[in-house]
């Protein structure tokens, strides 16, 4: 597999506070993306998501360790060339608009008229803006900005896009809009390298994610393999219950019985469990008023690992 974005031991320290206490906020980071990768950066606020992206891009240097961005140390022009970079919060000039902006940023690339015309009628069409195209960016909607930053990300026509929260402040309507487009990106070709602590959008975009809390990778894997590394849990209601009954689910079930409307709920750890539990509640002569499975989601991944840095 061809690496697009490798990463090695890499630390971020910061001086904060009256005292310039120096403390780390990325420890250690090793990572690697290959080619035509979504990749999902995950973490809380405040986990080390943009610091990330910014060693990656090159706008601040790490305190230890290295990143190469297709193959090019990111300090080299020419690595940046080649990656398109969407920042979590991107600066637009109110009285352009948006052609025009777009315009601007083709010739920092030093595009020629004729690439940049043609490249700029793509994007628009892309980003759903051609209407707009002709209008202020102070009369843009937050969706249209974020759109348009992404535009501008696409410009130098990429082979590595590299995208701070780009679903951060959206409606579902512009989510949605944002991962179709981000999907084709991958269609085309391109590596696509995204921060995010929204979890439904990543679940349904990435091919593998990696987890980040408190500046520490505490993940890398396929989705549904980190998924699956924990066991499901299986709910069942049962109604009609003895209390020798009782008994042998909250065996099972290792906790206490919650008693509900329409019956008992038991939760049992497994799902071997869970087929004792029915075979014990059928026997028994209770009636089984419901059965669900839980799926972990990521949601529930990522608050665990959360949790689990708290002492
Ligand atoms: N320029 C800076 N100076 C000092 N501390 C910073 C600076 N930038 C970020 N931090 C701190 O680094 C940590 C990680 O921040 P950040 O990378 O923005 O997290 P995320 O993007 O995951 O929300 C936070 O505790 C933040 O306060
Ligand atoms: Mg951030």
């Amino acid at each position: 597999m061809d690496p697009v974005i490798q990463i090695e031991g890499l630390c971020k320290d910061f001086r904060v506070g009256f005292w310039r206490r120096r403390t780390r906020v990325l420890h250690d980071l090793t990572l690697t993306v290959h080619r035509g990768e979504i990749f999902g950066y995950l973490g809380p606020n405040g986990a080390g998501k943009t610091t990330t992206l910014k060693l990656l891009t090159g706008l601040i240097l790490p305190t230890a360790g290295s990143a190469r961005l297709l193959g090019q140390d990111v300090r080299l022009v020419a690595a940046k060339q080649q990656i398109g970079f969407l920042p979590e919060t991107p600066y637009f000039y109110d009285y352009l608009t948006g052609r025009e902006f777009l315009d601007l940023c083709g010739r920092l690339f030093r595009l020629p008229t004729g690439v940049r015309r043609d490249r700029i009628a793509r994007l628009l069409h892309l980003t759903a803006l051609v209407e707009a195209a002709d209008r202020q960016l102070r009369k843009y909607s937050k969706g249209m900005l974020q759109r348009l930053g992404l535009a501008q990300a696409l410009i130098n026509d990429p082979s590595l896009v590299i995208l701070d929260e780009p679903m951060s402040g959206l409606d579902p309507l512009g989510r949605k809009a944002m991962r179709d487009i981000i999907l084709g990106l991958k269609a085309e070709g391109r590596t696509i390298f995204f921060s995010s602590h929204i979890l439904p959008d990543v679940e349904v975009l990435c091919d593998r994610v990696g987890i980040l809390v408190g500046g520490r990778l505490r993940g890398v894997g396929r989705l549904d393999e980190i998924l699956k590394t924990r066991t499901e849990s299986v709910e069942l209601i049962l109604d009609r219950v003895s209390s020798d009954l009782a008994i042998v689910l909250r065996d099972l079930a290792q906790a206490p019985l919650l008693s509900q409307p329409d019956g008992v709920l038991v939760r049992l750890p497994d799902q071997e469990r869970a087929d004792q539990a029915l075979r014990a509640a059928l026997e028994a002569g209770a009636r089984v008023v419901g059965v669900a499975p839980q799926r972990l989601t990521l949601e529930d991944h990522f608050l665990r690992e959360v949790q689990g840095k708290t002492p």
